[in-house]
């Protein structure tokens, strides 16, 4: 590649990530009168926001508290959320006109796009002035004046280059400077949507701590023959509790050919790590041990699986799952009548049901998850401004920082939470 022009340019702000949240930063600062540019290297802006939930953008939540957050400082979130309540952002939806529905939980969804979402931030953005730009990549950031550590003194150069997509060998260098510099380049999930470790490593530049990584909010993987079991039930869903010492969600389960995903299994992944148990009620509305024991005393010629099919009140297990449990778990009792399986072997298999034990070998990763956990040691940075502790006017916003949250626009809330709480500071 060779550099074809070199220009400069200076703004007040320069915000690195054109996604959710430093869009959502960019047009408030520039409503203060601050010219602000915002640089990504992607060729779209808020790609994210494109694909997510399902194309309707799941993008808040009525129901917002601290504790649909995780991250190693759990107080960290609750001052920008606080102060940026899901309604204000649902009044902007609102004034845009775009329409949107409530699911349950309090899930609020597009009802026709989440291009309506993007296209809102981009006009606040064009209408108050902050420039998108796009096809940019930064090759180098340096603080001026560092060594002073003062407020008032230390600005940021960015070398960038701006990356012709259609002739490689046409690159124009560019350099920015700027007073404040916000990065707001998110997570690692989703590498082909633009996602990058870029603003762990900037941070990493400025003596920031990043807390290990790992995708969150993702389906989880099995091995062997509890992943060919669950692989032969792919399609099946069901309404269950998925719980591991830490928490528990009631919510529906899904079935696939590479794992088990849903709801219920993509929130306990947040709280999920490698070699951790999970437990899984199949049927939370039943208590199945004594329902067995009962029909071994009542009707103690059935077949267990008879039993299974028809006697859990109004709990209806698929056919299939009880069929390929079978299979799997009592075989060699398949067709004994229930009045000869012992009361252990009939509690072992309603604890099956009740509490199926499973060890994860992994998740699906980066490729498929919605949210990265860890990131920016939030210790560093204030919670208040989201400037960086170590290095004045460098601010971190979004999924960049260690706060993930629950599945549920609670995401979405944070990146608008932060970006609005870094622009009043900006
Ligand atoms: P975001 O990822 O939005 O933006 C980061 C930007 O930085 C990108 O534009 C990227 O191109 C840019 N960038 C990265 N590296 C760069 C570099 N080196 N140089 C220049 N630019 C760079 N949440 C929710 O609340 N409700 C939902 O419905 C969903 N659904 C959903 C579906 C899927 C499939 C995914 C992957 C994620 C979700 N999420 C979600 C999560 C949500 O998308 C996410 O938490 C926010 O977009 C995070 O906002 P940020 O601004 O931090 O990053």
């Amino acid at each position: 590649m060779t550099a074809i022009n070199t220009s400069d340019f200076d703004f007040d702000v320069i915000i690195i990530g054109a996604g959710a949240s430093g869009l959502y930063c960019a047009f408030h600062a520039a409503q203060k009168g601050r010219r602000v540019v915002v640089l990504d290297h992607a060729n779209k802006a808020g790609k994210k926001i494109l694909m997510s939930g399902g194309g309707r953008c799941n993008f808040t939540n009525y129901f917002v508290e601290p504790e649909h957050f995780i991250g190693a400082n759990p107080h960290f979130c609750k001052s920008a959320l606080g102060r940026y309540p899901s309604w204000e952002f649902i009044a902007r939806v609102d004034a845009h006109g775009i329409p949107y529905h409530e699911r349950e939980h309090g899930q609020l969804f597009c009802d026709d796009s989440a291009k309506d979402i993007v296209t809102m931030l981009l006009n606040e953005c064009q209408n108050a002035g902050a420039i998108v730009q796009l096809n940019t990549q930064i090759t180098q950031i340096s603080a001026l004046n560092s060594s002073q550590k003062s407020e008032t003194y230390c600005q940021f150069k960015l070398t960038t280059q701006k990356v012709n997509k259609k002739n490689h060998d046409q690159t124009i260098a560019q350099t920015y400077r700027c007073k404040s510099l916000v990065i707001a380049t998110g997570g690692l999930s989703i590498p082909t949507m633009g996602a990058t470790g870029f603003g762990f490593e900037a941070a990493a530049q400025f003596g920031h701590t990043i807390l290990p990584t790992s995708a969150g909010l993702v389906p989880f993987t099995f091995t062997d023959k509890t992943g060919e079991l669950i692989s032969s039930l792919s399609g099946i869903s069901l309404p269950v509790i998925a719980s591991n010492s830490k928490i528990f969600f009631k919510l529906p389960l899904l079935f696939t050919h590479r794992g088990l995903s849903g709801p219920a299994m993509l929130q306990l992944s947040n709280y999920w790590h490698i070699g951790e148990t999970i437990t899984i009620n199949l049927a939370p509305e039943v208590d199945v041990t004594p329902r067995l024991l009962a029909k071994k005393a009542a009707n103690p010629k059935l077949r267990l699986r008879t039993v299974l099919f028809e006697d859990l009140g109004d709990t209806k297990l698929p056919k299939k799952l009880i069929l390929a449990f079978q299979e799997q778990f009592w075989q060699d009792i398949k067709d004994t009548e229930i009045a000869n399986i012992k009361d252990d072997r009939l509690i072992q298999i309603g604890a099956l049901f009740n509490a199926w034990q499973l060890k994860p070998s992994g998740t699906e990763g980066y490729r498929t998850a919605e949210v990265t956990r860890g990131g920016v040691n939030t210790d560093e940075v204030s919670s208040k401004t989201m400037e960086s502790r170590l290095q004045p006017n460098l601010y971190f916003i979004g999924e960049v920082l260690d706060v993930t949250g629950h599945l549920g626009g609670y995401n979405f809330q944070w990146a608008w939470a932060s970006g609005f709480a870094c622009a009043q500071a900006l």
